[in-house]
């Protein structure tokens, strides 16, 4: 098994790799949720979560991670900090590592920010979403709900729905089910698919063919904020096609679990009825955020 230096992207992952760290995560999922009890893995190590764009539940749970783990944990945000006075990308990552931070969490707008602070930084570098492109903590706790739920990361059909094109999530769990040789389906407007999808995916438009069966139905958030125009005609009209409601998970296994990365856009992606029904693993997804996220700061730094 390779040893985790950093992680920017699924690809770094092998099938040994992702197993080791979902069974370390396992092992972490009680102290994850007990404040208590401290681990002292990164006594003495500095942790930054450097965010350029907003986020609730990574930069939290990365940050709880990191004090789990006994690690010394600094939040930083554009508004508050030089980048507000125009100081660049590099600059702010070779000052931070100038401080001697050990491991840098980084989100950005910008595909490809992840790895290019790596390039200019002695800090491991873990991606919390760079653009379009990666998430792949996000896959990681993802794919860790789905286990603890299914008992099997393998020959599952997991349907994602919805903004796919501009999601760093399905991109991500997208490579990673390919990897672990799960079945993976898309579906979505046409404007909101990749025009060429880059992996082994089933392209469906049709909502309720495309969850027929499926194991597990992850629904992604309408990403406006990276948009042009034409994207989408109307959110009502999306709602009305590709929300996801009682009626379209009864096509899906019955015990089909409904995932969400949040934020939810209740009335939109997924009815609210949906949202906070039993087949819901929402809030689970959330909870097994620290603890994944444990594990991958225990696996850099063990
Ligand atoms: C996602 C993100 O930022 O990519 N959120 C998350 O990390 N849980 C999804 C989103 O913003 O829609």
């Amino acid at each position: 098994m390779t040893k985790l230096q950093k992680l920017l992207s699924v690809a770094e992952l092998d099938q040994s790799m992702v197993n080791a760290l979902l069974d370390t995560a396992e092992g972490f999922y009680k102290i994850a949720n007990e404040p208590s009890t401290k681990l002292s893995t990164l006594k003495g190590k500095t942790l930054v979560n450097l965010f350029y764009e907003s986020s609730t539940r990574t930069r939290t749970s990365f940050e709880l991670a990191g004090k789990r783990l006994s690690a010394d944990v600094v939040n930083i945000t554009p508004s508050g900090s030089s980048v507000s006075k125009g100081e660049s990308l590099a600059d702010t990552a070779m000052t931070i590592d100038a401080m001697n931070a050990d491991v840098l969490v980084v989100r950005h707008g910008s595909s490809g920010a992840a790895e290019y602070i790596q390039k200019q930084v002695r800090a491991r570098v873990i991606n919390a979403g760079d653009g379009l492109h990666e998430h792949p903590t996000q896959a990681l706790l993802d794919a860790f709900t789905i286990r603890k739920q299914k008992k099997t990361l393998t020959g599952l059909t997991i349907t994602i729905c919805g903004d796919i094109l501009h999601s760093r999530v399905a991109r991500s769990n997208i490579m990673l089910h390919n990897m672990l040789g799960n079945r993976v389906r898309i579906v979505g407007p046409k404007t909101l698919l990749p025009s060429e999808a880059p992996y082994d995916v089933e392209t469906y438009f049709d909502l309720k063919t495309a969850v027929k069966d499926a194991d597990v139905v992850m629904a992604l958030r309408i990403q406006s904020e990276r948009m042009g125009t034409g994207n989408l005609a109307s959110l009502r009209e999306y709602s009305k096609t590709y929300g996801i409601n009682e009626s379209v998970l009864a096509w899906a296994k019955p015990d089909v679990i409904l995932m969400h990365p949040g934020p939810m856009n209740r009335g939109v992606e997924v009815s609210s009825s949906i949202a906070d029904g039993p087949q819901s693993h929402v809030l689970n997804q959330v909870s097994a955020g620290v603890a994944v996220r444990m594990a991958v700061l225990h696996h850099l730094f063990s």
